[in-house]
Formats: structure tokens, C-alpha cells, sequence
């Protein structure tokens, strides 16, 4: 497919795969984007997940035949990228890979490769005949190799992971050629907090070093190519890696026999009564990736845990360790939970996410064993989300 008279896509859509990364589903597969710019010479940027040798390379023949590909620039060595580097070398001996420094050990320690590589620093340049492509590193966006590849005349970066989402672009790779926008959002948000969601200062870092650069097209590792709505998209990023959310809530809870669930649910129906945004999601039985995605959209977090083993009941402590390892700023927490004989549990939430900058909306409510709103007056703490 072309994207443009010289850049053509080679990726490939993987809708087998469940989970990606072995941890977060794929509602509608996903993608892995590989680009030809085509000059006097060609240059290949980034390669495809192992499994689709046969169709990656059936996609480069029929983009250029016969021709020879002369760089394999490596934007990213995160291996479902990387992973066909030396496959690509045994079909292409004479190829040379143009890399961020830190790629280099990387290159080796993967795939055993050590030559044939020109290291590349911030501003270098590549030229392939008319065509001009220039590297920036963006690290930790996502790794510390980690860079864009921005094409001159094209005014297009290649972004790596960075504008990334799930779902596979299998009918439609740009987004001048159909409508994406609204159907990829969501998405796009689950994907950033997913994957990308510790790395927000980096991302920012990125955003701004690449700000100077005129742009008509971002074309990443992942999910369309976006054109016509670039800007809504940067737009997006910005806003996510600013952790900054609108109104309302993310209700987490588990729950062994149901109390601590009667709990969450009358926040719910409570925060309902009053207009307030929210989403619920029972960690017992949902995989975390989609209360993630609520955290980068919601500006409160409500936990609810029973305390289990004198702990936090393990599939939400999960949860919060994982909201506090990406760094997430700019949100409140409130915390519930019921208790058998002894509690622990709101205490030690309450306790975490102060430790990691959270602002407590009011002391953690917990219920000695079956619930009652006396305990728990979830329309009193509905009010307070209300007036917050
Ligand atoms: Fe899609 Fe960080 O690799």
C-alpha cells in the first residue's frame, strides 16, 4: 500500500494474538506498521513481530521487486519490531542499519549482530538520492534507544511506539482513507496507559523536542497512520503524558463474597444520581489494561479492597502498584473495603497512594463484614466527588 509516491507500507496485522506483551488483550488485534521510503536507494524503518516472516517479506517484494533494500533503520529494538532484524540481513547482506547508540549493545545482545551498523546521533542526516531522513532520539518513549525518524521532504515522522494504539489497521492504514479518529481513541488511551503510561515526562521531553518540526503525517509501530487528524492526536499525547484527565471516577473493586461489591455498586448508583462520570470495573475478573485506560481519562480513583491476609485483597493491590508505578499525577483517592475480624485494608491504600502523591479525598471507609451504609455512606462520598 502506499502511503505517499515514495513511502510504502510492508506491516502486517496480527489478530490471533490475545494478549500482548503477555498481559493485555486485544479486543480487535493490532498492528505492526513497517515502512519503505523509496529513492535512488531504500530504506526499510523498523521490521515486524516473528511470526509474520512470510507476509512481511511478501509485502516488501511487492513494493519493490526485485530492488535491493540498502538501510534498515531501527527505530525501536523492542523485539516486536526488531525481531526479523536477521532475517532481513540474510535476504539483504549489503543492508546497513542505521541506529541510536544505545540500540547498539542492544542489537547484539538480541540478535548477535555487531557490524554492518552506523550509530546515528540527534539532527543526523540520511540521504537516499532526493529524499532526506533525519533521527532524533526520543528515549524512554519507549525504551532508551528509542528514536524517530523524521523524513524531510515527506514532512513525516516515524514515530516508533510514540502515537501508537491497539487494534489492527487491516482495512484501513491511513486515516484520510477512512474515518479512524473516533473508532481508534479509546484504544489509542488504553494503549498509552498500558504501555507508555510511566513514561510521561520522557513522552513531554519528546513532544517538545519535536515541536519545531513541520509535520503532515505521523506514521507509528502501531495502529493507522495519521493524517488528517494529526493534530487531535499530538493533542491527545500531550494531554495523557500531562496526567491530565477530566471529572470523574475509576471504580475498582474485587470482592470474595460480595459485600465489598454491594459497596461499589452503590458508589456507582450514587454517582449516577448526581451526574458524575464514572466507570466500574471488578478486577477479580477483568484483566487491569481497561481500568488502566480509565485512570488516564478520570481525575479519581475509587479502590475497593477487603482486607485479605492482614493486606490489601491481592488483584486490587495489584492494580494500585501498578497505578503508582506509572507515576500518575494530578488525581485523587478514596478508599472502601469490608473486614472479617481484623482490618488493614483501607488503611494500607490510603497509606500507598498518599506515599505516591495521591490526594486523599477522605479517610479510607471500612465495613466490619456484610455491608451497611452506615458504615459506608457512599452518598456522602458522592457528594464530596460532586463538590470536589
Ligand atoms: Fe511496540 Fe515498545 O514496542
Amino acid at each position: 500500500m502506499d502511503i505517499s509516491e515514495r513511502i510504502r507500507y510492508v506491516g502486517v496485522n496480527d489478530l490471533d494474538k490475545v494478549l500482548f506483551e503477555s498481559q493485555w488483550p486485544l479486543k480487535h488485534g493490532i498492528s505492526y506498521n513497517s515502512y519503505l521510503v523509496v529513492d535512488e536507494k531504500i530504506a526499510l524503518i523498523d521490521t515486524v513481530d516473528i511470526a509474520f516472516k512470510k507476509e512481511f517479506y511478501e509485502n516488501i517484494r511487492s513494493a519493490i521487486g526485485e530492488r535491493t533494500i540498502d538501510y534498515l533503520v531501527v527505530n525501536h529494538m523492542e523485539p516486536d519490531h526488531s525481531a526479523l532484524i536477521s532475517f532481513i540481513r540474510s535476504e539483504y547482506p549489503n543492508i546497513e542499519i542505521v541506529m541510536n547508540p544505545k540500540a547498539v549493545p542492544m542489537i547484539n545482545g538480541f540478535q548477535g549482530i555487531t557490524d554492518n551498523i552506523t550509530a546515528v546521533k540527534d539532527g543526523d542526516e540520511l540521504n537516499l538520492g532526493h529524499t532526506t531522513l533525519r533521527f532524533y532520539a526520543i528515549p524512554m518513549v519507549h525504551w532508551p534507544e528509542t528514536m524517530v525518524t523524521y523524513c524531510v521532504e515527506e514532512k513525516t515522522a516515524f514515530s516508533g511506539d510514540a502515537f501508537g494504539s491497539f487494534g489492527s489497521v487491516k482495512n484501513c492504514i491511513t486515516d484520510t482513507s477512512c474515518d479512524t479518529y473516533e473508532k481508534y481513541q479509546d484504544e489509542m488511551i488504553r494503549y498509552y496507559s498500558n504501555i507508555v503510561g510511566k513514561f510521561g515526562q520522557p513522552v513531554q521531553n519528546a513532544l517538545k523536542k519535536l515541536s519545531s518540526l513541520e509535520l503532515k503525517r505521523i506514521c507509528p509501530t502501531h495502529g493507522p497512520v495519521w493524517e488528517t487528524h494529526l493534530k487531535e492526536v499530538v493533542a491527545l499525547y500531550d494531554k495523557m503524558s500531562r496526567y491530565e484527565t477530566e471529572k470523574g471516577v475509576c471504580i475498582v473493586y474485587g470482592s470474595m463474597y460480595g459485600n465489598t461489591e454491594k459497596a461499589a455498586l452503590s458508589l456507582a448508583d450514587e454517582l449516577k444520581s448526581r451526574g458524575v462520570k464514572y466507570a466500574i470495573h471488578n478486577l477479580s475478573f477483568e484483566n487491569p489494561s481497561y481500568a488502566y485506560e480509565d485512570v488516564f481519562k478520570y481525575n479519581i480513583i475509587a479502590a475497593g479492597a477487603p482486607t485479605y491476609n492482614n493486606d490489601i485483597f491481592p488483584p486490587v493491590r495489584h492494580f494500585l502498584y501498578g497505578v503508582c508505578s506509572r507515576f500518575v499525577r494530578n488525581h485523587s483517592f478514596f478508599s472502601f473495603g469490608s473486614y472479617s475480624w481484623a482490618g488493614g485494608s483501607v488503611k494500607l491504600m490510603d497509606e500507598m497512594m498518599a506515599a505516591h502523591g495521591f490526594c486523599i479525598l477522605t479517610e479510607g471507609l471500612a465495613f466490619k463484614q456484610g455491608y451497611r451504609k452506615e458504615e459506608c455512606d457512599m452518598g456522602a462520598v458522592a457528594d464530596l466527588i460532586k463538590q470536589s
